[in-house]
């Protein structure tokens, strides 16, 4: 992470609802699993013009808690593709700087994926150049649950319960709030996204879907949150 004074035009944390995978597919004929496998492959890129950007944090959202409803070979397929992208990419964003991190849940998770997932954390944990959270086995109210199951077990008095002990908690404890969601494929909807974090966030969407979304789409978005004015529930922005 840069040292120096951030530019408050441009966001700190951006993350992603990389959507549109299957219809991506559907739209040439492919199984759906052909459309994750295209929009993994993205991923690379957009990493990329992130940092080239120098914009510290970046959260994508892979796989969901309630994508576990989706048939078991589209399942196994997204397991497959994610622990293939862990093999074939993480020397190389340990060679860009990238700090991976994992919101979400490794519960339910086959032993085998989940040692890969911790291996590759280990390994660029001290990563400063980019920080990259892959949300996957992520709901935003599981992540609540978590939370609050954490504080109650600590034995925390109700009047020392504060915001702040609260994002603590949460799988993106010691991350800034994203200040930009992008959605791609056109829906919009935050599908339990981020729903504590997001409370401020800027939202922008486009009807590409995540496969064709590329780093000029991506720096649209950055352009736009840039000419944006948020206020935060005051009459203007804070100094
Ligand atoms: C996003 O693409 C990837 C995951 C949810 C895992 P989709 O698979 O949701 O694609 P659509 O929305 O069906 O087109
Ligand atoms: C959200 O997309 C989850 C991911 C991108 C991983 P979905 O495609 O699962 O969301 P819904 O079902 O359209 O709300
Ligand atoms: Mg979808």
């Amino acid at each position: 992470m840069s040292t120096a004074t951030p530019d408050p035009k441009l966001p700190q944390h951006v993350a992603i609802i990389m959507d549109g995978n299957g219809r991506w597919a559907q739209q040439r004929g492919l199984p759906r699993v052909a459309g994750h496998r295209a929009g993994t492959e993205n991923i690379r890129g957009i990493v990329k013009a992130c940092a080239e950007l120098n914009i510290p944090y970046l959260t994508l959202f892979a796989f969901s808690t309630e994508n576990w409803q989706r048939p078991s070979l589209e399942v196994e397929g997204l397991m497959f593709i994610l622990s293939e992208f862990i093999d074939r990419e993480t020397q190389e964003l340990h060679r860009q700087g990238v700090h991976l991190r994992h919101l979400g849940s490794l519960i339910g998770v086959s032993d085998a994926l989940r040692r890969k997932i911790e291996h590759a954390l280990d390994v660029t944990r001290d990563n400063r150049r980019l920080t990259l959270a892959i949300a996957f086995n992520y709901g935003g109210r599981a992540d609540l649950v978590q939370a609050v199951q954490a504080i109650v077990a600590q034995g925390i008095a109700p009047e020392q319960i504060t915001e702040q002990m609260i994002a603590d908690h949460l799988s993106t404890a010691h991350m800034p709030d994203p200040d930009l969601i992008i959605r791609t494929s056109g829906e919009m909807r935050i599908s339990n996204f981020l729903i504590w974090e997001t409370a401020y966030a800027e939202y922008w969407t486009t009807p590409t879907y995540w496969p064709d979304f590329t780093a000029d789409h991506f720096e649209q978005a950055i352009q736009e949150y840039s000419q944006r004015e948020r206020r935060f529930g005051r009459v203007s922005p804070p100094a």
